[in-house]
């Protein structure tokens, strides 16, 4: 039942933040407002463009601009008007192929850490979710673990790379080695790949559908909630075979069936934004992403490395807090008036509980307020 789920630690934590005046830094969005030429098409295309439902796979231009998309960053050749389907963002995305794919009994593979909708919405399905745990600080994947978690009845594995919270990008040789299982049983994989622009060092981000036998196999979602530092507009897009697409269509016809149309719109014209946008994209964040490990460092945080998306965790043990990541957060919260996400609450069980998650997409005046908090605070104790 879905009413058997509480309150999410993102919530309790967030009111926690707001009755003590802290900075946030629990929930990954940024306090920018986005690119201003993208809202500014929004706007436009809310006055001089229709706005009654658009067709139900999308607008054709953002779907276009989503094959056009795939083909530019990683090649893929995609038929914009059967292989693509917009949704309103990644969260409904991920429902329409969870509920359009899964049939009760069906098992589905899952890494954690996960994302928080993910477990609900497969269960709803009707899913059997068969857990693999990655811990930190190395967030290997365990590969015995992972092969073992296959069998006959295995419909589809939910992989997220970049993957939130653990900042972890999959590499080459760990996605052939999942593409091999997922071929070996016959199975899908659905891709949650919401950050694959926000990468750093260099590193490139690659789509597990480019992988030799994946490009009939794989349900890649994208969101310009994360593509466009507009997390508030929630669209997002599915890229699938066109034999592929049409459950996930069904359950987006019932679910929503349709996004705005001036937002499709304002996206399609983003993604289609030269190079030197997604580039700064990334070294922006990754100039954050710097500034705020240096500084957790000198407090006394064990920093894990951050490879992508919104979100750098760290160890807290070495400040000498004695209690679990739940307390750690609450008294830093309540303490020292910054708000982090105990890194537990992305698993379902026995989960490692001395890491925290902090998101540094913010302005760099509250990442050094931040800091500064934390830093004092630690000093004192
Ligand atoms: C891994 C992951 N998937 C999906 C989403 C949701 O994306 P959207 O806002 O486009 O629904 C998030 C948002 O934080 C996320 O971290």
């Amino acid at each position: 039942m879905l009413s058997s789920y509480g309150t999410s630690v993102f919530e309790v934590m967030s009111r926690l933040a707001i009755e003590h005046r802290s900075i946030n830094l629990g929930q990954g969005f940024p306090d920018g407002n986005g690119p201003a030429d993208v809202r500014a098409k929004a706007a436009l295309f809310l006055e001089d463009r229709p706005n009654q439902y658009p067709p139900m796979l999308g607008v054709p231009e953002l779907r276009q601009a989503v094959a056009a998309h795939g083909k530019r960053f990683y090649g893929l050749e995609v038929d914009w008007q059967r292989e693509v389907l917009v949704a309103s963002g990644a969260t409904e995305a991920l429902a329409g192929c969870l509920f359009g794919l899964i049939e009760p009994g069906d098992e589905v593979v899952l890494l954690e850490p996960l994302y928080d909708s993910y477990l609900p919405i497969v269960r709803r399905a009707g899913g059997v979710p068969r857990l693999v745990r990655l811990v930190p600080p190395a967030w290997e994947l365990p590969r015995d673990e992972l092969a073992a978690a296959f069998s006959a009845r295995t419909k589809l594995i939910l992989l997220n790379s970049p993957m939130n919270p653990a900042a972890k990008l999959f590499t080459r040789e760990e996605l052939a080695f999942i593409a091999e299982l997922v071929l070996r049983h016959d199975t899908y994989a659905v891709c949650d790949e919401v950050y694959e622009h926000l990468v750093f060092d260099g590193r490139a981000h690659i789509p597990l559908m480019t992988l030799p036998g994946m490009r009939e196999r794989c349900l890649k979602i994208g969101s310009a909630g994360k593509t466009f530092a507009l997390t508030g507009w929630k669209v997002g897009y599915v890229t699938a075979a066109a034999e592929l697409l049409p459950p996930v269509a069904k359950a987006h016809q019932f679910i929503t069936f349709t996004t705005a149309p001036n937002l499709q719109r304002a996206v399609a014209y983003g993604l289609a934004k030269d190079d030197a946008y997604f580039h700064s994209l990334r070294s922006e964040l990754e100039r954050k992403r710097d500034a705020f490990a240096q500084g957790l460092a000198a407090i006394g945080f064990d920093v894990l490395a951050c490879e992508g998306s919104y979100f750098i965790s760290a160890d807290f043990r070495p400040l000498g807090f004695a209690g679990d990541d739940v307390e750690f957060c609450r008294h830093i919260t309540t303490e020292a008036g910054v708000t982090a996400i105990p890194v537990s609450a992305f698993y379902e069980s026995a989960a490692p509980r001395h890491f925290v998650r902090f998101a540094f997409c913010k302005e760099d005046e509250v990442l050094s307020a931040a800091l500064e908090r934390l830093g004092r605070h630690f000093r004192r104790n």
